[in-house]
């Protein structure tokens, strides 16, 4: 019935909260692993969300995925979008067009009425080539606004998936299976303890701006994301989880 979900959807956003020092948790109900509804219906959160915590002159840095893809998809307008911006966080090409970062933040500000900067580089980068880059003068005018993000949108991804989404070196691989990594933010790998373990070299938004992002919102779902959420939690950087019931339950009960 209502009364028995909307119950355990709250208790688990609560238990949530209270675990990983969160401000704001929102945990919608079923498994988007298998239901197509829950996928929409976390998708509809995140959008939600981020109309609601938007303001005048903010920027807003948003990374790819099927999931964010899923937010932009999902954005109404209808809100106060002056002097807004919209970026990519890190990188921007690489994955299927539509859920590319570039593509989601230019689908989000133009749902919105905001504007948006993009770049023109791929998603992953020798560090070499990442360094060049980022003293072009182009360049390092979007990356000065990337890093200067009020609002941080993202999503998580189990390691080892990600690793092969990502086209990982079978060295690279193994050295994330080595060293226990489970989650994947932002081209960050986690270990189980939320320690970054691993780094794409990349343009855009580093962890040392976690502390001067405002706002850090993770958008990820499924039980089988919930050690790869874990993870990332645990390193103490978020302020916002967006999940739903398959995830937490597995995060907070262990089934
Ligand atoms: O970094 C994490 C991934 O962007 C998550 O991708 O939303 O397609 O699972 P996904």
């Amino acid at each position: 019935g209502l009364v028995p979900w909307l119950f355990n959807t709250q208790l688990l956003g609560e238990k949530l909260k209270e675990r990983f020092g969160l401000s704001d948790v929102i945990v919608v109900p079923g498994n988007t692993d298998q239901d197509l509804f829950a996928q929409e219906d976390l998708s509809r959160a995140g959008a939600e969300y981020l109309r609601k915590i938007l303001y005048p002159g903010c920027i807003v840095a948003v990374t790819g995925g099927t999931t964010l893809a899923g937010v932009a998809k999902m954005i109404r307008e209808g809100v106060d979008a002056r002097d807004i911006f919209v970026v990519p966080a890190r990188g921007g090409l690489g994955e299927e067009v539509e859920t590319q970062a570039g593509n989601i933040a230019a689908k989000i500000a133009r749902a919105i009425g905001a504007q948006y900067r993009l770049l023109h580089i791929p998603d992953s980068l020798e560090a070499s080539t990442a360094e060049a880059l980022k003293k072009d003068i182009h360049i390092s005018e979007v990356v000065k606004t990337i890093r200067s993000a009020d609002i941080l949108i993202h999503g998580i991804g189990p390691a080892e998936e990600m690793a092969y989404r990502r086209g990982l070196s079978p060295a690279e691989v193994d050295f994330l299976q080595k060293n226990d990594a489970r989650g994947e933010a932002l081209r960050y790998y986690f270990d189980k303890d939320g320690k970054i373990i691993f780094e794409i070299p990349g343009i855009g938004i580093e962890i040392d701006d976690f502390t001067h992002i405002g706002t850090k919102v993770a958008v990820a779902g499924g039980s089988s994301k919930a050690a790869a959420i874990e993870a990332v939690l645990r390193s103490g950087q978020e302020n916002v989880l967006i999940t739903d019931e398959g995830a937490a339950q597995k995060i907070i009960y262990g089934k």
